[in-house]
């Protein structure tokens, strides 16, 4: 029969044994250093090719991330594919717009990180990184972002109606969806400045621009010119949903700040854009931002980095999948 081990040992492996789980679960920005040592430059090669043969890339991916982490932190559970069984968040109405580029670049760098360093690289800290690296390749701040997610489990479509922003609910409730999730109010119009890059299908703003009750017809909110020119190039979007516009028709592809001073000349695109500058505790941010670049990319820097550490899970509470659309 086997000894009894001293009570003494008992607590040693207990403490080692916490030891590495603690360590396990700690976030670090060099956490791939000995796994995976090709990690940064692999992110770097795949994202720099795919943003140069598909300059949609960045937006994308920026919006594939903050509908991932909005909605049960970042995991990553935006990548899985429905099943017969299950229809997964990608699924969910709002979220069919998500371009391919911006799957696609993730699928990539998996794909290439899996034959460097198999089964070590989380799609988390893979999308994180993407969307980080792909921020600073169009104009914007560079920001830390802490490695060691793991992957998530689940992925539903029902979990997700009422917990991302859609462009005609109140401000009010806007501000609730952040809030819930301990953004504030600046950190919210930190992060819309998001919509400095990237595009939105005409259907997102039709009812402001057509068939308005009052004369003109359109939502006052928007410039004359502006709302013309919107009606004209979505004359045809029912036809050809796939229509769309520049959310920043000064500068789309720039990351600057010239969607917040868009706004109080009647060019923000969305009624939730027009919204931020027409609410009296979001106009301030506004305001602050469109004078002061360097005040926005702060604090888009601090509030990315916040976001991309949301609800993440580390140790055993996830997984690092083998392929990002799927789970092992
Ligand atoms: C504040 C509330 C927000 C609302 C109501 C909103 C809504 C929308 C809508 C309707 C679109 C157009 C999608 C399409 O037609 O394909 C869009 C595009 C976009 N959103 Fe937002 N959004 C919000 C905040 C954010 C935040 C916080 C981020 C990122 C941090 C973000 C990033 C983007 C990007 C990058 C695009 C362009 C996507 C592309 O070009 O493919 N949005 N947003």
């Amino acid at each position: 029969m086997a000894e009894k081990l001293p009570s003494y040992l008992c607590i040693l492996i207990f403490f080692f044994s916490l030891l590495a789980c603690v360590a396990e679960s700690r976030l670090s920005i060099n956490y791939y250093a000995k796994s995976c040592p090709g990690f940064n430059k692999i992110m770097q090669e795949t994202i720099t090719n795919k943003q140069i043969i598909s300059p949609t890339t960045a937006a994308a991916t920026l919006r594939l991330f903050f509908h991932d982490c909005l909605l049960n932190g970042c995991d990553s559970s935006i990548l899985i594919s429905s099943t017969p069984f299950n229809k997964a968040e990608r699924d969910a109405d709002i979220n069919l717009s998500l371009p391919g580029d911006a799957f696609d670049v993730i699928t990539r760098a998996k794909t290439a990180l899996e034959l460097e360093c198999p089964n070590t690289v989380s799609c988390s800290d893979i999308l994180a990184v993407a969307t980080r690296d792909l921020v600073k390749m169009v104009g914007g701040p560079y920001y830390n972002v802490y490695l060691g997610r793991k992957d998530g489990r689940v992925s539903k479509a029902s979990y997700v109606d009422g917990n991302l922003p859609k462009p005609t609910m109140p401000m009010s409730e806007i501000i609730e969806i952040f809030a819930k999730r301990n953004f504030t109010v600046q950190e919210m119009v930190a992060l819309s400045g998001a919509h400095t890059i990237g595009f939105s299908h005409c259907k997102e703003f039709s009812t402001n621009i057509y068939n308005y009750s009052r004369v003109p017809q359109y939502d006052s909110h928007y410039n004359p010119r502006f709302a013309q020119a919107l009606q004209k190039a979505c004359a045809d979007y029912q036809k050809n949903p796939t229509l769309s516009v520049f959310n920043d028709i000064m500068s789309p592809n720039k990351f600057d700040n010239l969607y917040y001073q868009n706004l109080p000349k009647g060019l923000g695109l969305l009624e939730s854009d027009h919204g931020l500058f027409n609410d009296a505790r979001t106009r301030p941010f506004v305001e602050l931002y469109a004078r002061d670049q360097n005040q926005f990319f702060k604090a888009f820097g601090r509030a990315m980095e916040k976001l991309s550490l949301y609800g993440i899970r580390t140790g055993r509470r996830g997984e690092i999948r083998s392929r990002c659309d799927a789970f092992n």
